[in-house]
């Protein structure tokens, strides 16, 4: 099977095809920063505009460099949700009109569940069950994976991700959007002892919670900009470099909880926190340690991608109803748990 994956949630046009037989044979990702830099941060309807002008042809550069007629497809995925309504409406839109004009399936994917799933387009997938490390910019969630559309959510944020963490401290730090990279490649440079910042709800079972941390954070900056010199950027780096650590402790220790209370033996990394090199190697360090495997995509396969859309969807299309049936319809979702989702049709008969 030959699926089309179309990735249109928030600022990132994602376009790419799957083929079952042959794995990823194209992919073209388009990112919208020029677009919402200028803003600090993405703004729905420019988001939705930008999606308009650059997915049809994306798509058609997606197909010739597949080699592909439109004629080949067996299906198109879209990302149905979670993410922005108008943004989701662009992808549902192209994917629908276009599975109803071939006579082929629209298979509507949960985005969550296309980064739950990036790391098995990797050489040596991981197998079921696992444990999911699940962090993007709206996200932070630890998901017990049985199989296809059976997750359990063991732990949850209270309240920020630690992607949108990553972007607000950046954001206090002055550096450009999108932050979470920037303030990575800022913290090589620091000292990540030099500010002794909380680890939040550490031994306090599965729950995160970032606010806190982010207020520590605050204040830090604004004593260290009321003292004598300012805010020099030794101490910008250094308060980048603390923070990070911070929070990847965090994300560690909860980590190995959840191993321990699971009995799982592989931990995923997945979304666009998942791309943070600190982070990676410092999880490798717990599988290491655990003897639990540990298994993340390239970095990027944690950050939005139509890869992992068309992956997802080839999954769900696999077995079930090949053909496109009835008036087509968009399905898009702003808010969707993924404990919602249930396995495919075939699966479950
Ligand atoms: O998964 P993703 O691309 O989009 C969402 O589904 O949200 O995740 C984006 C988030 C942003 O908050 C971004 O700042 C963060 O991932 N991010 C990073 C890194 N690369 C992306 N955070 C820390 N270090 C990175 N290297
Ligand atoms: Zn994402």
């Amino acid at each position: 099977m030959k699926i089309l994956g179309i990735e249109t949630s928030c600022d990132e046009t994602g376009v790419a095809v799957y083929d079952t037989a042959r794995g990823l044979v194209a992919e073209a990702l388009a990112s919208q920063t020029a677009v919402h830099a200028p803003f600090g941060g993405v703004v729905p309807e420019l988001a939705s505009r930008d999606h308009i002008a650059k997915l049809t042809p994306m798509v058609q550069g997606v197909l010739a460099d597949a080699g592909l007629g439109l004629g080949e497809l067996d299906a198109v995925a879209y990302t149905a949700g979670p993410g922005l309504i108008g943004a989701l409406m662009v992808g549902g839109s192209l994917a629908a009109s276009l599975a109803y004009a071939l006579g082929i399936p629209a298979v509507p994917v949960h985005h969550m569940e296309g980064h739950l799933l990036a790391s098995m387009l990797e050489a040596e997938p991981p197998q079921f069950p696992f444990l999911a490390l699940l962090v993007s910019g709206g996200h932070s969630m630890l998901v017990h994976v049985r199989s296809l559309g059976r997750y359990e959510i063991v732990g949850d944020t209270l309240d920020d991700a630690a992607g949108e963490a990553f972007d607000k401290v950046a954001r206090l730090l002055s550096l450009p959007y999108p932050g979470g990279p920037q303030l990575a490649a800022l913290a090589t440079d620091g000292d990540p002892q030099r500010f002794a910042f909380p680890r939040p709800l550490r031994n306090q079972g599965l729950a995160f919670s970032f606010s806190g941390l982010k207020t520590a954070v605050r204040l830090a900056i604004e004593a260290e900009a009321a003292a004598p010199g300012g805010l020099t950027d030794r101490a910008r780096a250094d308060v980048a470099a603390s923070f990070q650590a911070a929070v990847v402790d965090t994300l560690v220790d909860k980590c190995r909880l959840a191993l321990e209370q699971t009995g799982l033996g592989t931990l995923v990394i997945a979304g666009g926190v998942g791309a943070n090199r600190q982070l990676r190697e410092r999880l490798a360090g717990l599988g290491r340690r655990l003897g639990v495997r540990v298994c993340y995509p390239r970095p990027a396969l944690c950050t939005d991608n139509g890869a992992m859309i068309a992956y997802a969807g080839a999954c769900r299309a696999r077995d079930g109803d090949r053909r496109g049936s009835g008036p087509p319809r968009i399905v898009a979702r702003p808010r969707w748990s993924l404990e919602e989702l249930t396995p495919p049709r075939a699966d479950v008969g």
